[in-house]
């Protein structure tokens, strides 16, 4: 077994990196490893125009310290108002890839979202006639569904007729967690992809419960059963072209976590391509991993795939037990996945 090993850079086309002290936190971990990064609009309040999209995006530019190879992508949040106008005026800003649908409700800063998606039909035909990505957080939000079935309804709901009615849309159905999920990627042909998180690879949900209730495991889409795991680890390591690298990433402090309502997120950029390069190896398919992280995501976006490369050490290593936020007096970190454990894989960065 080789005991470095080197792909093309990657991209991680799914993350939370808020703003303010938080963004100044987590911004560096991603801007280590990855070139693109997908950036969700979901902050208080939502990121729903270009303009908007810009200044968010020099925050985190500026919290990236120089890093050459960093590039984030800008989504916008599509809510009941959102106008055709608005979407011709992301297609024009090259840093604008896609359009964020969430259904209001559905997760974390969600509230401002869709009603219901046939009341945007004319917006979402006006991304269909541009380059631009529908990026669905893809879960029903009727309180009568159980929280494990979402995602499975969603798809009969809402993504089955969406794509009857507008076949041309290209969407990306995120964070997929479920061996439904899977299967409706695949049959749905090639304009439709699923990013896939580490922690929907790496877990399921009785690591929620183990010996306690493990609010750090908590996150949206919740974890699901052994056996959808099984399919997502089949879908990331199996070549298909339809899958690609997306972490979500979504950091929330401590306190915010370790409460009697909790909120969903689970933090991993600290160790992003790390876990990856895990769940790959423990697949046997290491020689697939690049692919997954640094081709299908951009051949899906119709970007060019980055052309420089990285390298990954076998070492063991430890991840802290907290990352404190710059700049916070009070003891309020956030607590990363894998927090006081050990890693198999570690980034070189350029330094070494
Ligand atoms: C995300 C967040 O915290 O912004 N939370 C999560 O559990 N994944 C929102 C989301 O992607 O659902
Ligand atoms: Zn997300």
């Amino acid at each position: 077994m080789p005991d470095t090993i080197q792909i093309t850079r990657p991209d991680d086309w799914h993350i939370h990196v808020r703003s303010g002290k938080i963004l100044k936190t987590v911004v560096p971990h991603s801007a280590r490893c990855f070139g693109r990064i997908m950036v969700m609009p979901n902050l208080m309040p939502p990121v729903c125009v270009s303009s908007r999209a810009d200044e968010y995006r020099d925050e985190i530019l500026a919290a990236s310290a120089g890093s050459n190879h960093f590039n984030p992508l800008m989504s916008l949040y599509l809510t009941d108002n959102t106008s055709t106008e608005d979407v011709l005026a992301a297609d024009k800003n090259p840093n604008i890839v896609g359009f964020k649908l969430y259904p209001a409700g559905a997760t974390t800063n969600s509230d401002s979202g869709v009603t219901s998606v046939s009341r945007i039909m004319p917006v979402l035909e006006t991304i269909a006639s541009t380059g631009l990505v529908l990026q669905v957080h893809g879960e029903v939000t009727d309180p009568n569904v159980d929280v494990f079935d979402r995602e499975a309804e969603f798809i009969d709901q809402v993504l089955k007729p969406l794509q009857r009615e507008i076949p041309e849309l290209r969407i990306v159905f995120e964070h997929i967690t479920t061996r439904q999920g899977v299967e409706f990627v695949r049959s749905a042909g090639d304009n439709v992809g699923a990013t896939i998180t580490p922690q929907h690879l790496l877990f399921s949900r009785n690591d929620m419960f183990s010996g306690g209730i493990r609010p750090h495991y908590y996150c949206l889409p919740i974890l699901k059963r052994h056996e959808h795991r099984l399919a997502l680890l089949e879908a990331a390591t199996g070549g298909d072209t339809s899958f690609f690298l997306g972490t979500d990433s979504a950091p929330h402090t401590k306190l915010s976590k370790e409460s009697s309502c909790g909120c969903a997120g689970i933090y991993s950029a600290h160790a992003a391509i790390e876990l990856y390069t895990e769940v790959f190896e423990a697949m046997d398919a290491l020689d697939r991993l690049e692919a997954f992280a640094s081709f299908h995501g951009a051949d899906f976006y119709k970007l060019p795939r980055n052309t420089d490369k990285i390298t990954l050490e076998r070492i063991d290593w430890e991840v802290p037990k907290n990352y404190q936020v710059v700049g916070q007096k009070e003891k309020n970190p956030i607590v990363p996945l894998r927090a006081g454990e050990s890693m198999r894989w570690r980034l070189l960065t350029e330094e070494h």
